[in-house]
């Protein structure tokens, strides 16, 4: 039926408050809470033996997919290759069958997505997908559907249908983890615990609405915005500057922040803030030097960190949104909303058509 926008101005606005209850209702399909132990659909493969992990996805649903190359990497010691599907597609990597082709999509319609399914089956890869729409092209071209059970996204930039795909590679990477002999029965319930715990820290977040406005204030008035992160919030970064470009039409790029002196400092004044996404984890220290770097040529520095990342960063950053604290393995998650949240509100002050951007579609179907 007809999905309403419940007393929200944009259809966005509704769907990011729907964050903490995309991510838990995509746990709740994924954690057995008798057991805390994540529960798969049956797989054709042993995730022991994998050779490899080929990820591809197009727009936020890519930068889901690189967090979870991180995660799958590091918690599951898989080899994995990600990239666009427009480029996959055509790669023609070379590929050891039996290898998992792991698609992202929202709708389970995006065209270059599908068509690299398909060319990755060719190649003897089993497809595993994951999908907020199961009943879609994609779905019934899988071998594996993980849904995530984010329900209808109407706003053309994804919201939630992002933190609930890092919801299920994060519980994926888990699983696997386990299978593959790396954590043991305490080890995945303790990850578990980190994943349940996100969707009330989720919505916490919400009461940072001023720091978020007044980060905003100075990003609206800006050309150019650089977007800094480095490993597993790097993706995050990635997004934000995503969808600023996406809903505001302000230029932004996102750079690994330890990248930042072979380029982009460059650009550096006073006009081009720099919005940090840097949870006190153990990167923590190299971000704080690149973000003094910045800093010391005049660059006006916006940070997402923790309290205690806060602490650090007083007299470097001008505004700070201070998030609550979690487990580093699920801090992408976390901090994907609040840049959303930034976007968002940037789109208010330029008054830009927030729900039906300029040029973008929700599912682009054809290549
Ligand atoms: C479009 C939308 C994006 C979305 C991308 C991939 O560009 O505007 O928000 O991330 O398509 O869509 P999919 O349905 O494959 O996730």
């Amino acid at each position: 039926g007809q999905v309403g926008k419940d007393g929200y101005r944009h259809y966005m606005e509704k769907e990011l408050h729907e964050h903490p209850v995309a991510i838990g209702q995509t746990l709740q399909r994924m954690i057995d809470p008798a057991t805390r132990r994540v529960v798969l659909p049956e797989l054709p493969f042993d995730p022991e033996s994998l050779p490899r992990v080929s990820i591809t996805a197009c727009g936020s649903a890519f930068f889901a997919g690189f967090v979870g190359r991180y995660w799958l990497e590091a918690l599951a010691r898989l080899p994995v290759d990600i990239d666009v599907a427009s480029e996959m597609r055509y790669r023609n990597p070379p590929l050891t069958p039996g290898g998992v082709g792991l698609l992202i999509s929202q709708s389970g319609e995006t065209a270059d997505t599908l068509g690299t399914l398909r060319s990755l089956r060719a190649a003897g890869q089993h497809i595993m997908s994951v999908l907020n729409v199961e009943h879609s092209t994609m779905g019934r071209e899988s071998d594996v559907v993980l849904g995530m059970v984010a329900g209808p996204e109407i706003s053309v930039a994804s919201t939630k249908a992002f933190t609930a795909q890092l919801t299920v590679l994060a519980a994926l990477s888990v699983a696997f983890a386990r299978a593959r002999g790396l954590i043991d029965a305490a080890g995945e319930q303790a990850l578990v615990a980190s994943l349940l715990d996100v969707p009330s820290r989720a919505t916490e977040v919400f009461a940072q609405g001023d720091a978020i406005r007044a980060m905003a204030a100075i990003v609206a008035e800006a050309r150019d915005v650089l977007y800094l992160g480095r490993g597993i919030c790097y993706p995050i970064a990635q997004e934000g500057a995503l969808k600023l470009k996406e809903i505001t039409y302000i230029h932004a790029e996102a750079y690994a922040a330890g990248e930042m002196k072979h380029g982009p400092i460059s650009l550096i004044d006073r006009s081009v803030p720099i919005v940090a996404i840097c949870p006190s984890t153990i990167l923590f220290d190299k971000t704080v030097s690149n973000l003094q770097e910045a800093r010391a040529r005049g660059g006006r520095i916006l940070a997402f960190t923790d309290a205690i990342g806060a602490e650090r960063l007083r007299g470097i950053a001008e505004v700070i949104v201070v998030m609550p604290d979690v487990d580093p393995f699920v801090a992408p998650i976390l901090y994907a909303i609040p840049v959303q949240v930034l976007a968002y509100e940037v789109a208010l002050l330029k008054g830009t058509d927030v729900d039906q951007p300029r040029n973008l579609a929700k599912s682009v179907t054809v290549e």
